[in-house]
């Protein structure tokens, strides 16, 4: 096995160094705590938390591969629930493999109308992302036989109830906020078919499909599907390392993902274009006082990519498509359709400006996803809950990776004290 050596000062440490198929090496630094040091890492900048096979990313040359297979082969060849499989169990199902799992799935799909109720009690105007992290949270209240991780038949039950009634659960969240009644699933459409005529059907009419927005949303939902040890999937790993439930963790993980920095950046992207719309200011003076102001331009940049983001260059391709339809006017007003005039000079501007240049900020996923989503028919406010839906194999799969890993220990990171030495308490009357 190679060695790393380090030196502080006169002390000498050999630390063995964990191979990657691909990507870079792991030094295991763990036993340094036995000898009085911890390492120093803000924001986990050069700290890999565990092994793991299931998602791999090379950010120089813009690669990212679901166990193995390029992303752009499964937005080509694949649907969302084949690759929900394959990220949980590392190879791509059989035919009786796959037909097993969608009828497992949409057997599950249906919540019970004490959760229904139970859903209703929040208010219409609430934050989506809050309402989703509370329902995927109570599913483990309203299926407590499922919440056993120690026995694989329940965790197998818990991850099937969470794919299945997270569509549910997001059509419905998108419903309530328009005073519309929840509907049920119709198990002969496929998954994206149905979640969207859940969103979008009138009840007493008869709900036609739009394939090429079936086909987009199901692309975006693979693009989603994982991104390794990103910041929501590395809550439901820690937090599943303390043994939290599978529905506790995703639950944690919604959380996480709701954040402006983070999924959140989706709606944060249109919020901000229908601020340079309303504002009048030009593109070019928006990203100047950006740049003076030190604010962030949501939609640019990524912790991991230093070059394209793959996913970007999939969902944009999926937006050309749509916008060159002839039915955008019918489906966007004029003032909606003005944010992608928007959108098109920011990406300009933005990828030749040397600030954005040198620093390697290149449009990212959600800089896209939500006009996609938005020319789709959903409202900025749902952008992040439909990010979500399409982590939740991701969270799943790793989740249940660091189950499985004998490695796994608490997640419980150390610290470099900085504060007061010790001192004595004083009274109050003598302070
Ligand atoms: N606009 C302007 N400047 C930026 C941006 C941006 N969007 N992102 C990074 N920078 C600057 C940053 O100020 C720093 O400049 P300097 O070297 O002069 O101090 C430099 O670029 C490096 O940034 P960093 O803070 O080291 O980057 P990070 O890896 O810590 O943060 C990020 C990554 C995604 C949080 C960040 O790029 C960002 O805040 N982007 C906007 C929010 C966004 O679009 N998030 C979605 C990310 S993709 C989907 C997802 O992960 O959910």
């Amino acid at each position: 096995m190679a060695q790393a050596k380090l030196n502080v000062d006169a002390s000498k440490f050999d630390l063995p160094v964990v191979k990657a198929t691909q990507g870079p090496d792991g030094i295991m630094v763990s036993s340094l705590a036995n000898d009085g040091f911890v390492t120093l890492d803000p924001g986990f900048l050069t700290t890999a938390q565990c092994e793991s096979k299931i998602t791999f990313i090379d950010g120089k040359n813009s690669v990212l591969l679901y166990r193995g297979y390029p992303i752009e082969q499964l937005c080509e060849q694949s649907d969302f629930l084949e690759v929900a499989w394959l990220l949980r169990h590392g190879e791509l199902p059989s035919r009786a493999e796959y037909d097993r799992f969608c009828a497992d799935l949409n057997h599950r799909t249906m919540v019970g109308e004490d959760f229904r109720s139970f859903m209703a009690s929040f208010p219409r105007a609430a934050q989506p992302m809050s309402v989703l992290a509370s329902a995927i949270n109570a599913l483990a209240a309203f299926y407590p036989d499922t919440t056993d991780i120690t026995d694989p038949g329940k965790l197998d039950e818990a991850s099937r109830i969470i794919m299945a009634k997270a569509r549910t659960i997001v059509s419905y969240i998108y419903r309530r906020r328009r005073d519309e009644p929840m509907l049920y699933p119709d198990v002969a459409r496929g998954y994206v078919d149905d979640f969207l005529r859940m969103c979008f059907a009138v009840p007493y009419e008869p709900y036609e499909s739009d394939d090429l927005s079936i086909h987009a949303l199901g692309r975006l939902l693979i693009i989603h599907a994982d991104h390794e040890q990103n910041c929501s999937t590395s809550v439901v790993r820690i937090a599943g390392s303390a043994h939290a439930n599978l529905y506790s963790a995703i639950a944690a993980g919604v959380n996480a993902l709701s954040g402006p920095l983070h999924g959140g950046a989706n709606e944060a992207v249109l919020r901000q274009l229908e601020v340079i719309r309303d504002s009048g200011e030009s593109v070019a003076s928006f990203v100047e006082d950006a740049k003076r102001n030190g604010t962030r331009i949501s939609g640019f940049g990524h912790r991991v990519y230093k070059c394209h983001d793959p996913r970007a260059e999939v969902a944009k391709h999926y937006l050309q498509e749509l916008m060159a339809r002839g039915d955008v006017d019918d489906r966007l007003p004029a003032d909606e359709r003005a944010l992608f005039d928007i959108a098109t000079q920011l990406e300009d501007i933005a990828t030749h400006d040397d600030y954005f240049v040198s620093r390697h900020l290149y449009p990212n996923v959600d800089f896209y996803t939500g006009l996609l989503y938005r020319i789709i028919g959903f409202e900025p406010a749902m952008f992040t809950p439909l990010f979500a839906l399409g982590r939740i194999p991701g969270w799943i799969a790793q989740y249940r990776e660091m189950l499985a890993d004998p490695g796994t220990r608490i997640g419980r990171p150390r610290q470099v004290y900085t504060g007061r030495t010790r001192r004595d308490y004083v009274p109050m009357d003598q302070r």
